[in-house]
């Protein structure tokens, strides 16, 4: 193994913002559990690799929550370090896979979920690993807020295209999309003033960046509460 993800392996178990659930030991109080954090809005990245984004948007928004997701710990130290770096106390990261997210958060405490260039799982009997089949979105539908929103950045037209139908052949409502998130003239959001590095790659490649919105268990009293993350009115 290289020595920087040895180093990186160890130095994780140390951050006190990335959290590294161990089924060995009874279940410590999770940080955003904390009364501190209890009227914030809270944004969760899954799949947030070095987490790019999740930095981005805790740095922008303070009175967020924002919590990063990902298996793969040497990669959470990363934005682990960073975040402490940066002294923000509205950031933590997690280990854990997706699926089984909702051990680490009550149903409808989550108000938008982003999905970032998340693994396009090309072939036919790989689809259910797909961060956008219908077992993740029924995850997702339980976990949010009623209208909260799910946000997919992808540079894969296969996985946009995908989506797009999973979440009308699963019931939920295209809020706004884009097949060329940074060609379009419109006001900078969240959406594409973070770039990963992933997605820095992918656009050197000639690749345009798709963007989807979505909701999935809209009350229609909570209609239009959620602002369009691409800044359209
Ligand atoms: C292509 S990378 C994208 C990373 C980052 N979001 C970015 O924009 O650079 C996909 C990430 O998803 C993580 N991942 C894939 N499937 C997962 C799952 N089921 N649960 C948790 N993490 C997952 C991988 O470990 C990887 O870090």
């Amino acid at each position: 193994m290289p020595k920087t993800k040895t180093r990186k392996y160890a130095r994780v178990k140390e951050l006190p913002n990335v959290i590294i659930p161990d089924p060995a030991l009874p279940p410590e109080p999770l940080p955003w559990t904390s009364p501190a954090y209890a009227d914030k809005k809270t944004v969760l990245e899954l799949g947030c690799g070095k987490g790019e984004h999740s930095l981005g948007f805790a740095a922008a928004a303070p009175g967020k929550l924002c919590v990063g997701v990902d298996c793969k710990s040497h990669r959470l130290c990363t934005g682990g370090e960073k975040g402490l770096a940066l002294g923000l106390d509205n950031l933590f990261f997690l280990r854990a896979q997706v699926e089984e997210i909702r051990t680490y958060f009550p149903d409808r405490s989550i108000h938008e979920i982003w999905l970032t260039f998340p693994d396009p799982h090309p072939k036919q009997r790989s689809i259910k690993h797909r961060l956008s089949s219908e077992k993740f979105l029924e995850i997702y539908s339980r976990l949010l807020v009623p209208g909260g929103q799910v946000h997919l950045k992808t540079d894969s037209s296969l996985l946009y295209t995908y989506t797009r139908e999973s979440v009308a052949y699963w019931g939920g409502q295209i809020k706004s999309y884009s097949d060329n998130l940074h060609g379009e003239n419109h006001a900078f959001t969240g959406a594409r003033d973070i770039v990963s590095a992933f997605e820095n790659k992918a656009t050197a490649r000639g690749e345009t960046i798709k963007f989807l919105s979505f909701t999935l268990n809209e009350d229609p009293v909570n209609q239009g509460a959620v602002n369009d993350p691409l800044g359209r009115d």
